[in-house]
């Protein structure tokens, strides 16, 4: 991928172990992509009849991802270890670098089976101690601390969002070529938008600010605010924050009364993180409510976390009426 070696996010060129690692995602996330394509035709599709650490259902999917980025990456000699959804502990692997991966290998699970939009969101942080033996803990970093972040989105194009901390950049995958193709060098999120992402049928659940703001939407110009909002739910993260990063709006899963002692659905050091520092870089914010999700600091590798990000104003209005 040309682009990684001739960018220079905040005017340096991207370190090579750094490089090295990203291609090796992307390589793994192009294969990934034809795969995908063929879905019931090399028996992809289904359950696997498996549960991961989180409880949840594995899709015969989910397991294959893992294990492609896992055999992808392994080798990167600037990566010290990685962490998945799909796995209760990190993965040591053989590099001497100081780079830390962690993946959501795929999103959006309950759409592989009905051939909607699923993908691929992963974070990359620095190890705060390179020399010593890979712990857990190493990967408890706030957001801030990511060093790139991104995902790809298997759609009707296989698109790949990507941030080095210097604004969003993004691509389609040739699948005639296998290259990915730059298509936005500077993506932006309208601080302004008509737009919101929410699982209504959780609304009976809500906080009380989740459900005022939602309310409000709904009303329109009908009540207090100054235009009517039209709503989009993907269930897949990735392609709903596409949505957001290319025509704006706001994703929200919030925390519910379902399974109160969890603070959301989404998880903080895979889902949430990469995805708030892509909308930041690109305009937009993401909070948990009351607080800026890249600030939190993270004290399970697995921890979930309350999700509302995307264009500025509804995301400052969301935290009004949080405080
Ligand atoms: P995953 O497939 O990695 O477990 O993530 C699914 C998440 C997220 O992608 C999506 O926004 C949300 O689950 C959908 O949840 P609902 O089915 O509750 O709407
Ligand atoms: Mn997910
Ligand atoms: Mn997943």
């Amino acid at each position: 991928m040309q682009y990684l070696a001739n960018a220079k996010p905040k005017g340096a060129a991207i370190p090579s172990g750094l490089q090295d690692l990203l291609l090796a995602v992307v390589n793994t996330c192009t294969a990934l992509s034809d795969e995908v394509a063929q879905g019931a035709l090399i028996g992809l599709l289904g359950s696997a009849g498996s549960g991961n650490v989180q409880g949840e259902v594995q899709q015969k999917l989910d397991i294959i991802a893992n294990d492609q980025l896992i055999a992808g990456v392994k080798d990167c000699k600037a990566l010290a270890g990685l962490a998945s959804e799909e796995m209760e502990l990190p993965l040591p692997v053989q590099g001497t670098g100081d780079y830390l991966l962690l993946f959501d290998p795929l999103d959006g699970s309950s759409n592989i089976d009905v051939n909607v939009s699923i993908g691929t969101i992963f974070s990359i942080l620095k190890k705060q101690a390179p020399q010593a033996p890979l712990q857990t803990a190493d990967f408890l970093l706030s957001g801030r601390h990511q060093v790139a972040a991104g995902y790809v989105v298997y759609g009707p194009q296989t698109t790949m969002a990507l941030t080095l901390g210097d604004g969003v950049v993004m691509f389609t995958l040739n699948q005639a070529t296998g290259e990915f193709v730059l298509i936005h060098d500077a993506v932006t999120i309208a601080h302004s938008t008509k737009e919101f992402a929410i699982n209504m049928s959780n609304m009976r659940h809500w906080a009380e600010p989740v459900r005022r703001y939602v309310e409000e939407c709904l009303a329109g110009t009908s009540g207090t605010r100054d235009k009517d909002f039209n709503m989009r739910w993907i269930a897949s993260m990735v392609a709903d924050v596409h949505r957001v990063l290319s025509r704006g709006g706001v994703f929200m899963y919030p925390w519910d009364q379902r399974e109160p002692h969890k603070p959301g659905k989404l998880r903080l050091m895979y889902e949430a993180n990469p995805m708030s520092f892509l909308v930041e870089q690109a305009g937009g914010a993401s909070i948990n409510g009351t607080k800026v999700i890249m600030d939190l600091q993270p004290t399970d590798l697995h921890e979930r976390v309350s999700v509302m990000l995307g264009s500025k104003d509804e995301i400052d209005r969301l935290q009004q009426y949080h405080s």
